[in-house]
């Protein structure tokens, strides 16, 4: 079983004995260069670490997550991530809390981000913005803790602007805590080793940190903040403490998101930041709004949920993916009957109601190459009778031109009776290796 680190630095020395993390020692400037160049590091499928970015001297880490198939090795997710996700998850581990740790090796009273590298991402992004932390909220009425990422629009040396979806956790429990008179704490932890990542994007009624100890398979160390009451990762690389300020709401936006446009600017709160507590040589972690890095965020870990759902409609279903994009889905299945595809494509519908396209295939198509997966749609489809459009469905929430109310099902599994005829012509051998080849 693969050891997976307890911190951002363990994981940073796994991929480059990999040979998978890059490097770039030229300073790099935070709008013009850093963004493109982790959007070709996306590109390459590899994380990219900056050591020079504008003025800050702290190190900033791009693309954490690489690629699907590298945080699978990383991981040690041997039968791919989906399951891998599924049966860990199933166990919660409560996280441990520790007197102190790594985060508190420097305690800054007298707060400026402006330290901080903060990228600005499109080019007409309304500012730089912090993407790469997450927010973490106590529950008024259970006690319990929320994590979410939050993309922080930097506003002044102590100020950000928040944008909580309503469909967030973290609104929810935003909204209780001003019911009850409570103060709006929030802590943005900023560099963490993915799994730890992947717990926080994932939407679940779980505490996310009892979902990293089950993905790590031992408990998440947390320390107590400084001036709330709020528990944070313990070997975080930076913690902003901060209080969500609830006397006026200031412009935010706009920042490409990741639909690939610009939202409208909006009114929206700000995150007061009172104390920040860091390691003596702190990483940076960012996220390039809009790209596979923040889509994996997302689409990883709602995979292992589409799954579960799709399966149990369909016993024939064997994987899913929703790379390279949130709203398209692919189902793989050995179908036993006709109508069985569509069936568990409603079950992923109703599960992930970001999903605007599912498709469903068969067990030879390769479902991480849409090529593929669109050769089976224009063989194996009837459009009159595989390809359903359904109307007044709930989709993502902010869709001011109606987008994301309607989904389209298509079945391009290839039909039970006939299957004889769509076998694939495939050459023999077909996993030969070429570099052995190419090396004798
Ligand atoms: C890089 C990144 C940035 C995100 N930014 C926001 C954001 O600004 N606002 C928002 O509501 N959700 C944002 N999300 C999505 C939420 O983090 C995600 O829906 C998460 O599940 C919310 O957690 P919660 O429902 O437990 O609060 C972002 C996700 C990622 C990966």
């Amino acid at each position: 079983m693969t050891n997976i680190g307890k911190d951002l630095r363990s994981y940073l020395d796994q991929a480059r004995a990999a040979g998978t993390l890059l490097e770039i020692n030229k300073p790099a400037d935070p709008a013009a260069e850093a963004p493109a160049l982790i959007r070709q590091a996306v590109r390459r499928g590899k994380p990219v670490l900056f050591h020079k970015v504008g003025d800050s001297d702290l190190p900033v880490l791009g693309n954490s997550l690489g690629s699907r198939t590298w945080i699978e090795t990383a991981l040690g997710c041997e039968q791919g991530f989906a399951d891998w996700f599924g049966d860990r998850s199933a166990t919660p581990v409560k996280p441990r809390m520790v007197p102190t740790g790594p985060v508190k090796e420097v305690i800054e009273n007298q707060v400026d981000l402006a330290k901080l590298p903060i990228l600005t991402f499109a080019a007409e992004d309304g500012g730089p913005y912090i993407t790469g932390g997450i927010g973490i909220q106590r529950d008024p009425d259970t006690g319990r803790q929320n994590a979410g990422f939050y993309s922080l629009m930097f506003k002044g040396p102590d100020l950000v602007g928040l944008r909580m979806l309503a469909s967030t956790h973290g609104y929810d429990i935003f909204q209780r805590r001003i019911a009850q008179g409570l103060p709006t704490e929030m802590a943005i932890a900023i560099g963490l080793h993915p799994v730890d990542m992947l717990a926080a994007a994932s939407h679940t009624l779980m505490d996310e940190f009892e979902l990293a100890g089950a993905l790590r398979g031992e408990p998440l160390e947390l320390v107590k903040c400084e001036t709330i009451d709020v528990d944070v990762p313990a070997h975080a690389e930076i913690v902003l403490e901060g209080i969500i300020q609830t006397d006026g709401l200031e412009p935010e936006g706009p920042i490409g998101d990741w639909l690939g446009y610009y939202p409208l600017v909006e009114d929206r709160h700000v995150l007061k930041i009172q104390r920040i507590t860091s390691r003596r040589d702190p990483i940076y972690q960012t996220v390039l709004s809009g790209s596979a890095d923040e889509n994996m965020l997302l689409s990883l870990p709602r995979t292992t949920d589409v799954l579960r759902a799709a399966k149990k409609a369909a016993s024939g279903v064997v994987n899913a993916t929703l790379d390279p994009f949130l709203m398209i889905c692919v189902l793989q299945l050995t179908k036993r009957f006709d109508g069985e595809a569509m069936n568990a494509i409603l079950a992923a519908f109703g599960e992930v109601p970001f999903i605007k396209i599912c498709i469903a295939v068969d067990e030879d198509v390769d479902i991480f190459n849409m090529n593929d997966v669109m050769w089976a749609v224009v063989t194996r489809t009837r459009l009159e009778q595989d390809m359903n459009v359904i109307g007044n469905v709930m989709g993502f929430s902010r869709d001011p031109f109606g987008h994301y109310k309607t989904k389209l099902a298509i079945d391009a599994t290839a039909p039970v009776e006939n299957r004889e005829h769509y076998r694939r012509a495939m050459v023999v051998n077909p996993e030969i290796d070429l570099d052995a080849w190419l090396a004798d």
